[in-house]
């Protein structure tokens, strides 16, 4: 795993913009797996910020984010569909026919689900993978017991998510039990991935992802065997990993942990 830290969310969200413009100028149809939460809303608003002033064009890329609440979607405010189309999708040049995301409300989720994985093969898979990562250790609704092996599906989410995620809603009052998400063998599917982990609130759990052997107790750990892995964060969310791991610099590789 490469790792790159930046003073402050800002920074990481416009280095991590920079690559995703890298690789849409490089590969106009690329494949662009999305991920939503607070940490990618500085990487959104640079990605538009891009586009309006440096031309940065999107209309070939295809856009396939990573999951969704059961019982949210289209209209809704509180979805995750809602928040990329007003965060990027409508302020960008990607069609929104090209813009793909799991249905929340769809009457029959197991059937949303190999949809969703004949969208995926469809593309040709996912190129570059955003992840953001849960408090918990969580990938997209991968919670921790998550198996490397699992697929797009239906996921029970945990009391520590549905707390941390409360407040982000506006119409609902409580937070949503179940998501739908791709699972952690699609992530490790995608051909780059890069992680954004911002904030103090993260140090805990990302000293915890980077020093920990692959287990389904953080998900995010089993990033470590895949082939490129880039994580951008600040410096806040590196804070413990820098005292505690007596590392300082602010680009090196990370060797898999055994322990
Ligand atoms: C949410 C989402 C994830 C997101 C993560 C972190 O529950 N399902 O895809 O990456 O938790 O969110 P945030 O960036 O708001 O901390």
């Amino acid at each position: 795993m490469q790792v790159e830290v930046y003073p402050d969310a800002q920074g990481a969200g416009r280095a991590v913009a920079r690559m995703v413009a890298r690789f849409v100028q490089v590969k106009p149809d690329s494949v662009l797996g999305l991920a939503t939460g607070h940490t990618m809303a500085p990487l959104y608003g640079e990605l538009v910020r891009l586009h309006e002033e440096e031309s940065v064009s999107f209309k070939d890329a295809v856009a396939i984010n990573l999951d969704e609440y059961v019982g949210l979607g289209t209209g809704h405010v509180d979805s995750l569909r809602e928040f990329m189309m007003l965060r990027l999708i409508s302020q960008i040049d990607l069609p929104v026919s090209s813009f793909n995301i799991l249905r929340g409300r769809a009457h029959d989720l197991d059937s949303e689900c190999e949809r969703y994985a004949g969208v995926i093969e469809a593309a040709g898979g996912i190129d570059l993978q955003l992840l953001g990562l849960g408090r918990n250790g969580h990938i997209g609704f991968n919670e921790p017991g998550s198996a490397a092996d699992s697929r797009v599906r239906v996921v029970d989410l945990t009391e520590t998510t549905k707390a941390v995620n409360a407040g982000d809603f506006r119409k609902i009052n409580k937070s949503p039990a179940k998501g739908i998400t791709l699972g952690v063998a699609d992530v490790l599917d995608a051909r780059r991935i890069v992680m954004m982990v911002t904030g103090w609130e993260k140090a805990e759990i990302l000293h915890r992802t980077l020093t920990t052997a692959p287990t389904a107790d953080v998900p995010a750990t089993f990033l470590h065997p895949h082939s490129d892995v880039i994580l951008v964060a600040d410096r806040e969310a590196m804070e413990l990993f820098y005292e505690r791991e007596r590392e300082q610099s602010l680009s090196f590789s990370l060797a898999p942990p055994t322990g």
